[in-house]
């Protein structure tokens, strides 16, 4: 086909250019991936691939023997490590990227074994022992394979998953392994036998009555648990970190000396017999399985043999739903026809077999413009940069912002507005900015630097030595004015209804209101002349607004945004003084003795009362006639129990919350008689996240099922108990 055809004819020169360019692109990042640091996601390598096959299909003559729709990997560097022939050669796999693509495959297999129907049956062996294909249902089988037979369907289908990692191939002699290769270009690998000898679970040595000959092909994998300590070993001696274990799996097994392998703990699963001298021949696939299983290699425990598509399916989609439980990744699962005869009569294309298909989850990797790094401010003043990113749909959703947690982030990922960057999203967790792609960076482009002053007010933003976060520090920022605001109205505070974020805005930024006790002297009339009000919903916020004086002093203490008091230590006050004036006169000491305390939230609270502003915020809420004091004992406010929503839940938090502080947040789960353990169980009721978690508690939590719920959730779970 390459080189057919008369190129003047058909394509155009931009057709002819795109194709050249798209090759070479191809063929670059096809290199770059073999050897483990690969640059671009692979979800846009096969949209650049997909790009050139449908040019290619268009203009055959453009095809080239070179091209990367002509190959299967990249070709071996047989500079560093000995060529290794494979036959039959490594191929590949054709992709089903949804449900119609895994039927349309399922239909080409019906259409192909129906041609075959009218040609003499191929003779399937009748082998020793073998007669039935899932081994474990066999009368089932056996009335399936006769309607099979029937309707010329494939029977069966082993459904194996479609491990993220390398492809090797491991020959084995009389029993003993003599060579292992990777797949290289699928005809050509590398020698890296001294590595694989390094690998636990690949044995030196075969248990069993082991053939002459047997070859095996399988995939190393770097499982997650162990990635996460690498990277942690690496990040410790200031090494650069893997961006994943597949490309931490790639980068050590081609390493030169192999204890430098053998350190970094790689797995391996075999999937596929490659070639056989001299052992037992099986009629099914999975059969085949089994006995690689009982020579002593690794065959994963998910392989399953279903009898029809629609089981496949079903399949598919509990195991897409369940990929983030797993130590291991997989990007999808791999269909194959069980019986191995009908596998001959399919045989293979160019590129893969026609009697598998691997059926791909959608990528949750992909790269995008970063138009912006700009910063937010949040209600308590945080400084938290944000990647603006051009609309990207992975991991389910369309991603058009990401989080850059903090200044420190930012510089170790070294992203720059401009950058292409590799975007993020696995299972439920927010996206976030992996890294840049150097190669597509532009010219002349400078390391980000944090800005100077706080995008609200414009007053200069403050970090504190030794902290990674950067704050608005100005009592005044309209911003964390809001902030307060929306805080003092909240459910959990002085319950204010009819008063959402936007409202308190628009008050905000037409001079209605200043701060909190400016609540209590709004210009009503005003507000009712105001587009979206009318004179009900100005009455209910006016008696939201009258009702909420008489909430509990602990209420009150909880509202007013003190560093450190979240609802479980405004109780705490509340009960330990009984009156506001008698907390404004506490010395340190008394205050460090209420329970839960000690002398830093001591400190705090002195802090916050000793300042003039807040003084006069408290004189002008009395005046305002809020309730100063604690009701007594048997009242429904301070000292009495709270509801015990979360008795016998295990509640696990990570990272900075907004309007808890560490302490707080356990302190409110322990006082409605949960627990709250330092680390992930599978007994954890949740996992509450706030910026920054850690990422093993992440893992964990999505590993065991637990769900990773953020701040807001979680107040809806101390309130009622429940999960969103
Ligand atoms: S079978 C001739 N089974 O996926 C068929 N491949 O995209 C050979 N892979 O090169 C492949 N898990 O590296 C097969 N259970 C599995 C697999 C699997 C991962 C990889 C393998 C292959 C690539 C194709």
């Amino acid at each position: 086909m390459a080189g057919a055809g008369n190129a003047g004819e058909g394509a155009g020169a931009d057709s002819a250019a795109r194709v050249r360019d798209l090759q070479a692109l191809l063929n670059h990042h096809s290199a770059l991936y073999y050897e483990g640091r690969p640059e671009i996601p692979d979800a846009d390598f096969d949209d650049l691939l997909n790009e050139l096959k449908a040019l290619e299909t268009r203009h055959p003559e453009l095809v080239h023997p070179e091209s990367p729709t002509q190959r299967v990997g990249a070709p071996p560097d047989d500079t560093v490590f000995a060529p290794v022939r494979h036959d039959p050669p490594m191929m590949s796999l054709h992709n089903a990227l949804d449900v119609t693509e895994l039927r349309a495959w399922n239909e080409r297999v019906h259409r192909a074994l129906a041609v075959g129907r009218d040609r003499p049956p191929a003779g399937r062996p009748a082998l020793p022992g073998t007669e039935e294909a899932c081994p474990a249902e066999s009368a089932e089988a056996a009335t399936e394979e006769a309607a099979a037979a029937e309707d010329a369907g494939p029977g069966d289908y082993t459904v194996e998953l479609k491990f993220d990692g390398l492809a090797i191939s491991v020959r084995y002699v009389d029993g003993v392994l003599v060579r292992a290769a990777t797949r290289g270009d699928g005809r050509t690998g590398e020698d890296v036998t001294h590595s694989v000898r390094t690998i636990a679970d690949i044995p030196i040595r075969l248990s069993g009555p082991a053939p002459p000959i047997l070859e095996v092909r399988g995939e190393v994998i770097l499982r997650l648990s162990t990635f996460d300590r690498l990277n942690a070993r690496r990040i410790e001696r200031g090494k650069k970190s893997y961006v994943n274990p597949r490309n931490a799996a790639a980068g050590s097994l081609r390493q030169k000396d192999a204890r430098v392998t053998a350190e970094r703990g790689l797995s391996f699963w075999c999937y596929q017999l490659g070639y056989a001298e001299g052992g037992p021949a099986f009629g099914s696939h999975m059969q085949t399985l089994d006995w690689l299983a009982s020579l002593g290699l690794p065959v994963n425990e998910h392989a399953a043999c279903l009898h029809d598509l629609a089981a496949v399916e079903a399949h598919v989609a509990d195991y897409e739903r369940r990929r983030h439980e797993f130590d291991y990744e997989f990007d999808g699962l791999v269909v194959k026809v069980d019986d191995l005869a009908l596998q001959t009569q399919l045989g293979v294309d160019a590129k893969a077999p026609r009697w598998a298909v691997a059926y791909k989850f959608p990528p949750e990797e992909r790269s995008t413009k970063l138009l912006d790094i700009e910063v937010s401010i949040g209600p308590s003043g945080q400084a938290t940069p944000f990647a603006r990113l051009e609309p990207v749909f992975v991991g389910g959703v369309t991603v058009a912002t990401a989080t850059l947690h903090n200044e420190d982030q930012v510089a170790a990922k070294d992203v720059r507005p401009g950058d292409t960057v590799i975007v993020r999203r696995a299972g439920e967790v927010i996206p976030e900015v992996v890294g840049p792609v150097l190669s597509e960076r532009p010219d002349g482009s400078e390391p980000w630097s944090f800005p100077r002053d706080c995008p609200v007010c414009g007053e200069a933003l403050q970090r504190a030595e030794g902290i990674s976060a950067t704050q608005c520090v100005n009592y005044s920022c309209p911003r964390q004015i809001r902030g307060r605001i929306e805080h003092f109205v909240g459910r959990a505070a002085m319950d204010i209804e009819f008063l959402g974020e936007r409202n308190i805005d628009r008050f905000v930024t037409e001079g209605l209101l200043k701060d909190v006790v400016g609540l209590y002297s709004l210009d009503f009339e005003q507000i009712e002349q105001m587009k979206g009000f009318g004179k009900i919903s100005v009455n209910n916020l006016r008696q939201s607004i009258e009702a909420s004086k008489q909430q509990p002093l602990s209420r009150l203490l909880f509202a007013l945004s003190i560093p450190e008091i979240g609802q479980v230590n405004a109780q705490m006050l509340a009960a330990a003084f009984g009156d506001i004036e008698n907390i404004q006169e506490a010395d340190d000491e008394a205050l460090a003795e209420v329970e839960g305390f000690g002398p830093i939230i001591a400190a705090s609270v002195r802090a916050w009362f000793d300042d003039a502003h807040n003084r006069g915020l408290i004189e002008g809420l009395r005046a305002a006639g809020l309730r100063m004091e604690a009701e007594q004992p048997g009242g429904e406010g301070e000292g009495e129990q709270l509801p015990q929503t979360l008795a016998g839940m295990s509640v696990v938090v990570s990272g900075t919350l907004e309007v808890f502080s560490r302490d707080g947040a356990k302190q409110a789960i322990l006082a409605r008689g949960g627990s709250a353990p330092g680390s992930v169980s599978g007994r954890t009721t949740a996992l509450v996240v706030g910026a920054d978690p850690g990422a093993s508690k992440l893992r964990k939590a999505e590993s065991s099922g637990v769900p990773v719920i953020d701040e807001a959730a979680f107040q809806q779970l101390l309130e009622t108990g429940q999960l969103p």
